[in-house]
């Protein structure tokens, strides 16, 4: 029987409920491909700064670096909003992605059939999109230098970051996208702002050069403005999108509204060795916290993303995916894809009924 530790960070507001949902049918698919999942919980963010004042403890960046693949639900909490930036919540997640090095961001965008009325956008421009954003993530103005706080000449209190992306970097990042654009349909397109910005400038070049590496990937360039407004008329025509740290943080928020919820989104956050973290795209939610209306399809699918590209068991994804499909195709919906004629369910049900299309397939099969 094959082994694995996940660590697991639910961290604050509705992560403390689709985490859970998450790992238990994590357990389950894995124990049906005969692997045996051991689960460790670990405080981040908000959480963490009640019980030790730190957004991320030592004891949880040491377990998450020696476990198999790290499962994190989202970090923010109102009570930690105004405070100084080392007692923030995702202060305590971008330092866990420093510490274990993950530089790339893997975020897919999908229209599932069975969803194509959930989107706000016309179903005939959204329909059959399969899309995936792959975002710089250590790397940017979110981890540039020099920054911080100045004061100018006419005394006026100010703000700066510097961005920069060096040719190693780009490198970096770009080969990993390659490397999937050619297991995928091959079409690569890379926004940036190269008309102003230096570090862009360096990416696009440095991603041209790569180009000619991979013959059977088709490359196009996009500026962040039109790349935005794109992305949203003609969502179809992408398979690939590189970016860096920023943009692919807005560019992944906005591209939620194809498949209509931001609580389908899944991600995954890779190094060159290492533990991934795994986690939905989506935030902790205060609002939404304590209903047990959260969808935890974000979550489910990023453990998916942990079987496929964390402990690569190709299998146990595949039965988990499965699953969702199937609990799609029996009618279930959370509140933010319900529409009429489906049924309207929790969190927790959303879950049981995940466990029960697991179940299920044992017996077909
Ligand atoms: C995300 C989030 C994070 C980011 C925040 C919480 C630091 O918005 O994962 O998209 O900007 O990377
Ligand atoms: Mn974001």
């Amino acid at each position: 029987k094959k082994r694995y530790t996940i660590a697991v960070l639910p961290g604050d507001g509705i992560g403390n409920e689709v985490i859970p949902v998450a790992v238990e049918a994590l357990r389950l698919a894995g124990s049906l491909e005969g692997l045996e999942l051991n689960f460790e919980e670990l405080p981040i963010g908000g959480v963490a700064l009640d019980l030790m004042g730190v957004p991320l403890p030592e004891e949880t960046l040491k377990r998450a670096k020696q476990s198999d693949a790290v499962l994190l639900g989202a970090v923010g909490w109102p009570k930690w909003d105004d405070g100084p930036k080392h007692l923030k919540p995702i202060t305590g997640l971008l330092q866990l992605r420093a510490g274990l090095e993950v530089f790339s961001n893997l975020r897919p965008i999908r229209v599932f059939p069975q969803l194509i009325g959930s989107t706000c956008l016309r179903q005939e421009t959204v329909r059959g999109v399969d899309l995936m954003i792959i975002r710089e993530l250590t790397g940017g103005i979110y981890n540039g230098n020099p920054r911080g706080f100045t004061t100018n000449e006419k005394g006026e209190e100010v703000g700066f970051t510097t961005e920069s992306y060096s040719t190693s970097e780009v490198d970096h990042i770009a080969r990993v996208a390659f490397e999937i654009a050619k297991q995928r349909r091959g079409k690569l397109c890379s926004v940036d702002k190269a008309a102003i910005l230096e570090g862009s400038m360096v990416w696009r070049k440095h991603v041209t050069k790569m180009a000619s590496e991979y013959p059977e990937v088709e490359v196009t360039h996009l500026l962040i403005d039109t790349a935005a407004m794109d992305l949203i008329r003609h969502p179809q025509q992408f398979d690939i999108i590189l970016t860096g740290v920023m943009f692919g943080d807005i560019l992944s928020d906005l591209a939620a509204v194809i498949p209509g919820s931001v609580g389908l989104l899944p991600s995954a956050s890779l190094g060159d060795s290492g533990p991934g973290i795994f986690e939905p795209v989506h935030g902790s939610a205060p609002k939404h916290y304590g209903k047990d209306t959260a969808n935890p399809l974000a979550s489910i699918l990023s453990a998916v993303m942990l079987l496929r590209y964390g402990l690569k068991e190709e299998k146990a994804a595949k039965r988990l995916e499965e699953a969702v499909f199937d609990v799609l195709d029996r009618g279930f919906r959370t509140r933010d894809i319900h529409t009429t004629g489906t049924i309207l369910v929790g969190c927790k049900r959303m879950g049981k009924e995940i466990l029960a299309s697991l179940n299920a397939r044992v017996f077909a099969t």
